[in-house]
């Protein structure tokens, strides 16, 4: 079964890499435009008024130049190698940097920021820039590509870009399950409902921007990340049943959701990308991977994990994250990003077909 997938896995990287040799762009598609939270924020956090940032060692530390950019990660995020995979020489800029200038926007842009969900209330919370405010910067990115590109160029871009959204972690993790006004007020499969209406919205509004490839990733196994375990597993070191369960639900959900859309929408390209099971398998199997820890985060871990614990200071932080699959107590680490980018790149084969 390994060696078929992975046998698949070099065929498609081929036929991309031919692929690519014949367009005159720079990848196979003409930009990336990425939405969402720490999973896929690139530096946007950075200059905000939020305790929720990355911009410091050791985050960025296996990056190029060990540059802490604002990653959640010791390296790459599973995007970084998507952007790579798809034939692009750099990142779409994260478009609240210096960086998002003149023609650096033409390939495309992340408007992520960690803390974000897919409720507006989940990044207020934190003073992070929500999902509207997103797709408002998206606007405004729109008619600065006009500007500089020309309307036809720039239609080109918007039209056959790559979105990518990542969202809904934080809404459950950050907000629902610490917050009694949420957790008071709504059941799991009320809340889910909630946030599968915001999604459908968001897809709804991107698409009349003109995104016709969207792909969103699905919740992780949000029980068995190191800072879940370690707030809401009652002292046993193995995943929260009940927070994988309400992921595979709302999972459920939101695949029955893009299903509609696409009903809708006869050309539009919209895939749920399953990070869940990838990641499950190399929580429970991290040896089949070549990891050896899969409970403890490289970084930050203690009694009381949480991202604020990732700093310079943070006692115990591994030396070399390539055997753990969690950089830090909420992130998956760039070797397991590599992994998840892998399953992105089979599942997200349509988007670019
Ligand atoms: C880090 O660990 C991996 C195995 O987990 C090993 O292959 C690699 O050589 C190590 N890197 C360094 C710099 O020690």
């Amino acid at each position: 079964m390994a060696a078929t997938m992975s046998m698949i896995f070099v065929l498609i990287t081929q036929v991309m890499v031919a692929m690519v040799g014949f367009s005159y762009g720079q990848g196979l598609v003409p930009g990336v435009m990425i939405f969402g939270d720490s999973v896929v924020d690139t530096g946007n956090n950075n200059n905000l008024y939020t305790l929720v940032k990355a911009n410091f060692p050791p985050y960025g530390r296996d990056f190029s130049n060990h540059n802490p950019t604002g990653r959640f990660c010791n390296g790459k995020l599973a995007t970084d190698f998507t952007v790579e995979n798809l034939g692009f020489t750099s990142y779409p800029p994260a478009y609240l940097t210096q960086e998002a200038q003149g023609k650096k926007l033409l390939h495309g842009a992340n408007f992520a920021s960690a803390s974000s969900g897919y409720l507006d209330r989940t990044a207020n919370l934190y003073q992070a820039v929500p999902l509207t405010q997103q797709l408002q910067y998206y606007k405004e990115y729109q008619s600065k590509v006009v500007g500089i590109a020309g309307k036809a160029k720039a239609a080109a871009l918007f039209g056959g870009s790559i979105y990518i959204l990542s969202a809904g972690s934080s809404d459950y993790v950050q907000n629902y399950y610490i917050n009694p006004l949420l957790n008071g007020a709504y059941t799991p499969e009320q809340f889910s409902d909630l946030l599968v209406h915001s999604f459908n919205s968001f897809v709804e509004n991107l698409y009349s921007l003109g995104a016709r490839r969207i792909g969103v990733t699905s919740l992780p196994p949000m029980g068995c990340l190191p800072a879940a375990i370690t707030l809401f597993g009652g002292g046993s070191n193995d995943c929260v049943a009940r927070l994988n369960n309400d992921a595979v639900a709302f999972n459920n959900k939101i695949n029955a959701a893009s299903n509609a859309i696409k009903k809708k929408h006869s050309n539009l390209k919209l895939v749920v990308f399953d990070i869940y099971n990838p990641l499950l398998d190399l929580v429970k199997n991290p040896a089949k991977s070549g990891f050896f820890e899969s409970r403890r985060a490289c970084c930050g871990t203690g009694t009381i994990e949480t991202s604020l614990l990732c700093n310079t200071g943070a006692p115990g932080t591994c030396t070399n994250a390539t055997g753990y699959v969690f950089w830090d107590s909420f992130h998956p680490s760039e070797a397991a990003n590599k992994v998840l980018s892998d399953a992105l790149l089979i599942q997200g084969i349509d988007l670019i077909s």
